[in-house]
């Protein structure tokens, strides 16, 4: 009884935590955390020089959380005044515009430098990270599609939201599961709980996906060798097919991914004798 007692006090005492935002200059960091944060936005780029410091309290279920949040530049030539930042943070947001596929490919970069700055003995399992798609308000420029984007951050264990701080789609559903995630893992000992995001989808079939999605021609889709012969090229399709079958496999972008295989597969054996 008392250790329920104690357990329910510890649960309500007020939190406090560090996030940081991350990602390419100009894709809207700033933006999203002024749109949570006062509500409003700012059409015209203020770059944000080194880090941008701010604090708000939020409630989450019945606990009170104190979040410092530091806001980091993603120009390349803050990366001195940004590197200091890293340690410590309990979340993580990060952000590319759909609009910019080298801001999409960026992503795995902000991870690396992260990493590289956390040092080796670093546990990133242990962070709670968001990836915002934003900008989704400006669709016609729209280069990154959300399946493309869910894949990337779902198969890593990552929340994913299409956010617009212009329009404040999606931000308040963001903030909100980021800041739950967080006192979840403070509740689970400081461990990002298993069941955080349930992808119900494996990291070979992620990888296959975007393997697909980015393969120069059919031979390379399929995974064979130029001049392969039909028994490879069946042998491979059916290797494919059981993976992404779309009765099998929920990971975001597998009904496209299967639809180029069964293409590729038969575009090939119409010019294998
Ligand atoms: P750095 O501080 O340089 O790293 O950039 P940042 O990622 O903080 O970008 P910032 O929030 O300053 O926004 C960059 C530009 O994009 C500004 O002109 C914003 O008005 C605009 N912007 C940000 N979010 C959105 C959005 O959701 N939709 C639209 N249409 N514009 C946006
Ligand atoms: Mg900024």
């Amino acid at each position: 009884m008392e250790t329920n007692l104690q357990k329910r006090r510890e649960n309500k005492k007020s939190l406090r935590v560090k996030v940081i935002s991350l990602g390419n200059a100009e894709v809207g960091k700033s933006c999203i955390i002024k749109r949570y944060c006062e509500k409003r936005f700012v059409p015209k780029y203020l770059a944000t020089i080194g880090i941008d410091y701010g604090v708000t309290k939020v409630q989450v279920r019945e606990r009170e959380i104190k979040v410092n949040i530091f806001d980091m530049a993603g120009h390349p030539f803050f990366y001195e005044v940004r590197n200091e930042f890293y340690k410590d943070s309990q979340g993580v947001i990060l952000v590319y515009d759909v609009g910019s596929k080298e801001s999409f490919d960026s992503l795995d970069s902000w991870l690396g430098e992260m990493k590289q700055e956390l040092g080796s003995h670093a546990n990133m399992e242990n962070i709670v990270f968001v990836v915002c798609a934003n900008k989704v308000d400006l669709t016609k420029r729209r280069v990154v599609d959300e399946s493309e984007g869910r894949l990337w951050a779902e198969s890593r264990g990552f929340h994913y939201f299409e956010t617009s701080a212009q329009s404040g789609e999606g931000i308040s559903e963001m903030f909100q599961a980021f800041f739950s995630s967080i006192v979840d893992m403070c509740e689970n000992g400081g461990r990002r709980p298993v069941s955080g995001v349930n992808v119900g989808f494996t990291r070979e079939q992620a990888d296959t996906i975007r393997r697909i999605r980015s393969s120069k021609d059919s031979w390379d889709m399929l995974g064979v060798k130029p001049g392969a012969t039909r028994e490879e090229v069946n042998k491979a399709y059916r290797k494919l097919a059981v993976l992404l079958h779309p009765d099998k496999c929920v990971a975001p972008g597998s009904e496209d991914a299967f639809k180029a295989v069964v293409n590729a597969r038969t575009s090939l054996l119409k010019n294998i004798k």
